[in-house]
């Protein structure tokens, strides 16, 4: 049976890909180097799913230690999660970004063309469209114009993703544009918990109402919006997972290069996300209303016709589900992986 190569595996996407895989029946193998992960998300898969994939603690960019997984597996498709990503940290590193984020994409390229693997999954991200043009965002609105160094090596790796497959006839891309994922597994066993004080807003809320962290501070409550705070597409990271499944065996029918958006086509503010936690788990979440963040757009969510037309995915899950889920995980993990 050949095997689904996961870079990134035991990440917080990367962690629910792996468990929705084996759930559909695909034999994965994680690739990940534990600088932002802990191998205890092995344990979990394992309970979740009765199977422990097969792991190997490298880094991406180190080509002799690779080149031993594809010897010793017979892979048919690369998931390829592996990157750093903190919008913060890139404008502060810019060079360790593009170092690592296009080095590790390069490096699978040449290793796929060494080992004749056909098929690969991008974990790209909204942050490509930059400041949109329209609301909602389709897949060929304009790309390029980001507002980070983190976007802008999306960016990139998209295009070498794009030249890499028009100059291999039997080449397979898939890449999946992330809106803002939120939620965890439902059995409160895997979640997202980032290193340090987060950056995105549903930790930070979680973290909130485990008492973590004293108060949210919502950034902006002056925006052009019905609340006057920012709009996003939160989709709950198991519906996300899925997109990916669905992904991998699209192109088992050999599209070449397919591009979607991943979300769920409806835009909440921070408001309506931090109020529809409330509801959820029945609790009070304590914010103030601060200054604007930096570098945030207004709107931002996805049309996701195309998945659902190509791919027949779509999002299912709530935003009400995220919520009771986020929570049912940090409740249960107050210190996310920490023994
Ligand atoms: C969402 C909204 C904030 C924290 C980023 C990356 C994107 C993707 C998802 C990787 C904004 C507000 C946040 C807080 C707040 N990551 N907020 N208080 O910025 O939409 O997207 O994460 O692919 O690439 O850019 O997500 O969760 O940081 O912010 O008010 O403490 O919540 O202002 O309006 P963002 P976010």
């Amino acid at each position: 049976m050949s095997q689904i190569l996961v870079t990134g595996g035991t990440g917080y996407i990367g962690s629910h890909t792996v468990v929705e895989l084996i759930k559909a029946g695909y034999e994965v193998v994680i690739v990940d180097n534990l600088s932002n992960s802990k191998l205890e998300v092995l344990n979990r898969i394992e309970a979740i799913v009765g199977v422990r994939p097969k792991f190997y603690q490298i880094s991406v960019q180190d080509k002799e230690a690779m080149r031993k997984v594809f010897e010793e597996n017979d892979i048919s498709c690369i998931i390829h999660f592996a990157g750093l990503k903190s919008v913060g940290e890139s404008v502060l590193y810019p060079v360790k970004y593009y170092s690592n984020n296009l080095g590790s994409s390069i490096t699978l390229l040449e290793l796929m063309d060494e080992y004749h693997v056909h098929n690969i999954v991008f974990s790209s991200s909204a942050t490509v469209y930059g400041t949109p043009t329209r609301m909602p965002i389709v897949e060929t609105d304009p790309i390029g114009n980001c507002t980070s160094p983190y976007g802008n090596t999306k960016f990139q790796i998209e295009c070498i993703l794009m030249d890499f497959a028009k100059s291999h006839k039997d080449a397979n891309v898939a890449i999946l544009r992330y809106f803002n994922p939120i939620g965890a597994h439902e059995s409160g066993t895997m979640g997202e918990y980032p290193t340090g004080i987060p950056n995105n807003l549903m930790p930070y809320i979680t973290q909130v109402a485990v008492g973590t962290l004293e108060c949210l501070t919502v950034f902006g409550g002056d925006y052009p919006t019905p609340d006057g705070t920012c709009i996003r597409d939160y989709i709950h990271v198991v519906d996300l997972a899925i997109g990916h499944v669905y992904a991998v065996h699209k192109l088992e029918s050999n599209p070449g290069l397919v591009i979607y958006n991943l979300g769920t086509g409806k835009g909440t503010s921070v408001l309506e996300l931090v109020n529809a936690f409330q509801d959820a788990n029945n609790m009070k979440i304590n914010y103030r209303i601060g200054d604007r963040r930096p570098g945030d757009v207004v709107e931002n969510y996805a049309n996701c016709d195309k998945a659902y037309k190509e791919m027949g995915w779509k999002a299912t899950r709530t935003i009400y589900d995220a919520c009771k889920d986020s929570w049912n995980w940090q409740k249960k993990n107050p210190h996310g992986y920490e023994e």
